[in-house]
């Protein structure tokens, strides 16, 4: 999924991810966040809105500094970097967020990229997002996207303190209008 203008052109006006809106109030502290895969920035947006002091958006794809002039806000910092190149100091996030982005990091070293958002997050931190399990229609041979069962989705937040996990299991359509077999764990989990 190399491009995703059209997947962009479906998110530029939704509200924020609903769940995100509940893993802010679990927030005690508001001074960082990073927003992980961060698309048309409308989740960074519900970010800065939200209060926080400093809110970095990453994402590979060079699109998101267009979406980025139509916030002007020195708290936001844009980094145009894919996830295996980003520096990820520890305890240094009041939240990381990471909406229907993380299984894109790919399979190969993908708990240990975990391992280290979680590493990242401060104490009481809270870690939100999407994991893709096993059933989804993308989990193929040879597809390069990372997917868990839902023991080994658990194991990955083994440690923090988990406030939300549901599953979704359910046939839909993707951003092009095709079917799709959906199968997504989301979380919210504090450190
Ligand atoms: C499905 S979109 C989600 C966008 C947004 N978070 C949302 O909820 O609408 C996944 C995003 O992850 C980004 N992405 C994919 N692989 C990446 C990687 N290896 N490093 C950084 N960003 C990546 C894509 O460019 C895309 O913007």
């Amino acid at each position: 999924m190399a491009d995703w203008q059209t997947y962009y052109s479906q998110h530029l006006y939704r509200p924020p991810r609903s769940l995100l809106v509940k893993a802010v109030s679990f927030c005690i502290r508001k001074d960082n966040a990073l927003d992980l895969g961060a698309g048309t920035l409308i989740e960074t947006k519900f970010l800065l809105d939200s209060g926080f002091k400093k809110v970095t958006a990453l994402d590979s794809s060079p699109e998101i500094r267009t979406f980025a002039e139509g916030i002007n806000d020195e708290r936001l910092t844009v980094e145009v970097r894919p996830y295996q190149e980003m520096e990820l100091p520890p305890e240094s996030y009041d939240l990381i967020t990471a909406s229907y982005a993380l299984p894109f990091y790919g399979k190969e070293g993908f708990d240990a990229f975990i391992a280290r958002l979680v590493s990242a997050l401060k104490p009481g931190g809270v870690f939100t997002g999407q994991l893709f399990g096993v059933k989804d229609g993308w989990n193929v041979p040879g597809d390069k996207r990372a997917f868990q069962t839902r023991d080994e989705a658990e194991e990955l937040l083994k440690g923090l303190t988990i406030e939300l996990f549901t599953e979704e299991d359910k046939d839909g359509i993707v951003a092009s209008g095709e079917a799709k077999h959906w199968h997504i764990f989301h979380f919210i989990a504090r450190k």
